[in-house]
């Protein structure tokens, strides 16, 4: 497996695979199976596999968790290697960001809800570092975790309106066997909150009963998701919504498709999590 780490490496990297086609699976590291299992699906479907890892400056907040953001980087080297991928994609954040930039990307939909508000300017960030990233890669395929589902939403977003010529591929949230969403961030919670945060999946399990009852109530959802939460552990609730899938507009009963999503702060933590329903 190559380990590259300027863009002029990748680029003759890519020259050199030009007739193969190259799966992308763009992470922070800090890799886990969720991870793994999307570079599984790329080196199924594709000639090559490209991992980047850069815990990407743009899309955190000046009061996140940049700095305590877990990294380390022989680790991720061994686990990727050991899953088949062909390259990983390590820059500086110099080599990503060297100068001043000058345009500046505005997502304007699907942002007004869910961890838009919340994370002023993350999606921005994430747009750009993704635009940059696909440029340096070109892949066909980019594979994407559904435990982000707006991400999915507003990067399906990004490359249709630019005419991007790379397929996005959603791939399925990969969990604990308690049910907690595997996370890089999982590292950051305490014992006790680890033993809370299986919490999270569990409302969202609850949200899918009342819905398979027929419950087309989403306030009434949000309500039992809140109070599961909210009784089990010692988090703060950021949000919960039900909304529609894949629009992210308010949740109505004619909606072939919802999202319950939930995202709670712990002491060094935030998590979040989903559930897709299928309502008719
Ligand atoms: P990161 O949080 O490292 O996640 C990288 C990819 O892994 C994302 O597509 C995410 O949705 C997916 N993922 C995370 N946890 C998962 C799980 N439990 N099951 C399945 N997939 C999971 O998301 C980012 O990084 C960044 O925003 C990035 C896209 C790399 C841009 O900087």
């Amino acid at each position: 497996m190559k380990v590259i780490t300027t863009i002029e490496g990748m680029r003759a990297y890519r020259e050199e695979q030009q007739d193969r086609s190259v799966g992308f699976v763009p992470t922070m590291g800090y890799l886990h199976e969720g991870h793994m299992s999307m570079v599984e699906s790329s080196t199924k479907e594709n000639d090559r596999t490209v991992v980047s890892i850069f815990v990407n400056p743009l899309q955190f907040g000046p009061d996140e968790d940049f700095d305590n953001y877990p990294r380390n980087f022989e680790r991720d080297r061994k686990i990727a290697e050991s899953y088949g991928a062909d390259a990983v994609f390590y820059p500086s954040t110099e080599e990503m960001y060297p100068r001043k930039r000058t345009i500046s990307l505005n997502v304007i939909d699907r942002t007004d809800v869910l961890c838009g508000p919340s994370r002023p300017g993350h999606f921005e960030g994430v747009a750009t570092v993704i635009v940059k990233l696909l440029q340096i890669i070109q892949p066909g395929r980019m594979y994407l975790g559904q435990k982000d589902a707006q991400q999915v939403a507003v990067l399906e977003g990004l490359v249709a309106d630019f005419n991007i010529p790379t397929e996005i591929i959603p791939c399925p949230t990969v969990r604990e066997e308690d049910g907690l969403a595997k996370s890089s961030r999982n590292v950051n919670l305490t014992e006790q909150e680890r033993k809370e945060a299986p919490f999270l999946y569990k409302s969202l399990k609850q949200a899918e009963k009342m819905a398979e009852k027929g419950e087309r109530d989403p306030e009434a959802i949000k309500a039992e998701i809140t109070k599961m939460i909210q009784e089990n552990t010692s988090g703060t609730i950021d949000y919960r919504e039900v909304l529609s899938y894949p629009y992210l507009k308010p949740a109505t009963p004619e909606d072939e498709k919802w999202i319950c999503a939930v995202a709670v702060y712990f002491q060094h933590a935030r998590l979040i999590d989903n559930i897709i329903l299928t309502i008719s």
